[in-house]
């Protein structure tokens, strides 16, 4: 490049831009307990029926882990699934994070424990607490290290076993959640820079813990005397939900200039089919443009986004170079957004 300064010709260095490094989606799997529970059995054992679940809620059933089913038995069988669709060996992977709130242990991390049963040589693996909105905490996380160009290949998994933290009297709570696990496999790649770029294009991570009495669990391992169980206040989890995912949805359309008519895809977390409804109809997406597991899954917390952004991939619905925005609110508060072009 030549560069005509004062009359003098400078020869200038050409202007390379490097590749954009970005998280790829390279497959998705799920698993869900054999065991399903539909609303008429669970009115057999507490004071609720059908008609109110469905009513309030849209769910129709939730599958319950066996005995042997543990956040890091089915978070390992979501994991193998992923690989499989994406035909990546586990020898490839750089790293496992996992969202749960329900680990079988302390410690390890259900992701070391996960990295172990896979037969994953190398690498790390850590665990992301952050309740319903953990799955897209934890694209947050991967999304940085492989920008940074630290790792190639990454695991992401939510799973999670809300049936060992319920208290199964509560109506106003036992009927909302399931259990299952969803698992992505991201990879570095290069982004084409501008227009429609691939991968994970945005993530935005929020927290406030001026609320975290509306929805927690009241103890845990380190609390001999209360192992946990989940509390909430279903009404005020409802108003900030919807109030707190719309601004995020705002934010991620906006931090990427785009509007909602370029949404391909709304996979948003799965605890009520009011609040689903509610945030398609802001993003003007038709019902057919959301994906919804809710009615079967319940609210697997963690889990639910990386099911359903599973189970649409699957059946041919979310295809490459869909846009694809994903949302959550949880315990914390924690709420977020991730958009992803497939
Ligand atoms: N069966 C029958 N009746 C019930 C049940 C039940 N399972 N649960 C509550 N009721 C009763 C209440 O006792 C109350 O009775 P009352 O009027 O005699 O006092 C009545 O139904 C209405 O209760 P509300 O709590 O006002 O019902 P609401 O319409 O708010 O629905 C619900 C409750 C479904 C929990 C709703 O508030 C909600 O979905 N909130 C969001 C909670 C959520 O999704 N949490 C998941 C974790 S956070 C997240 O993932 C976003």
């Amino acid at each position: 490049m030549i560069n005509d300064i004062g009359g003098l010709l400078l020869a200038a260095p050409a202007v390379q831009t490097a590749p954009v490094i970005r998280s790829l989606l390279a497959g998705a799997g799920g698993y869900l307990p054999r065991r399903v529970l539909g609303n008429e059995e669970l009115a057999l054992s507490v004071d609720t029926s059908d008609a109110w679940i469905r009513e309030r809620t849209g769910i129709r059933q939730r599958h319950i882990a066996g005995p042997d089913e543990t956040a890091c038995s089915m978070g390992a069988a979501a994991a193998r699934s992923a690989l499989a669709a994406a035909g990546v060996a586990p020898q490839g992977i750089d790293a496992v994070i996992v969202a749960t709130s329900t680990p079988d242990q302390a410690f390890p991390a259900t992701a070391v424990s996960i990295q172990h049963a896979l037969g994953i040589p190398g690498g790390f693996g850590f665990d992301v607490s952050a309740a319903c909105t953990g799955f897209i905490y934890a694209l947050g996380v991967v999304d940085a290290f492989i920008r940074a160009g630290q790792i190639r290949r990454a695991l992401v998994i939510g799973t999670e076993v809300y049936s060992r933290i319920l208290d199964w009297q509560d109506r106003t709570t036992c009927v909302l959640f399931g259990d299952g696990a969803g698992a992505i496999l991201l990879t570095a790649g290069e982004g084409s820079g501008t227009g429609a770029d691939h991968g994970l294009l945005s993530t935005h991570l929020h927290s406030d813990g001026a609320h975290a009495d509306i929805l927690y669990v009241d103890g845990a391992v380190g609390r001999r005397d209360r192992p946990g169980t989940l509390r909430m206040n279903g009404r005020e989890v409802f108003r900030h939900a919807v109030a707190r995912m719309a601004e995020v949805v705002d934010e991620a359309l906006a931090a990427n200039n785009l509007t909602h008519a370029d949404l391909d895809w709304l996979v948003p977390h799965q605890a009520n089919l009011r609040i689903i409804n509610a945030m398609g109809r802001r993003l003007q997406l038709p019902p057919e443009r959301v994906i919804v597991t809710v009615d079967r899954h319940a609210n697997t917390s963690a889990a639910s986004i990386p099911l359903a952004l599973a189970e649409g991939l699957a059946d041919g619905r979310i295809r490459p170079g869909h846009l694809v925005l994903m949302e959550a609110l949880g315990g914390g508060l924690t709420w977020g957004s991730a958009l992803l072009r497939v």
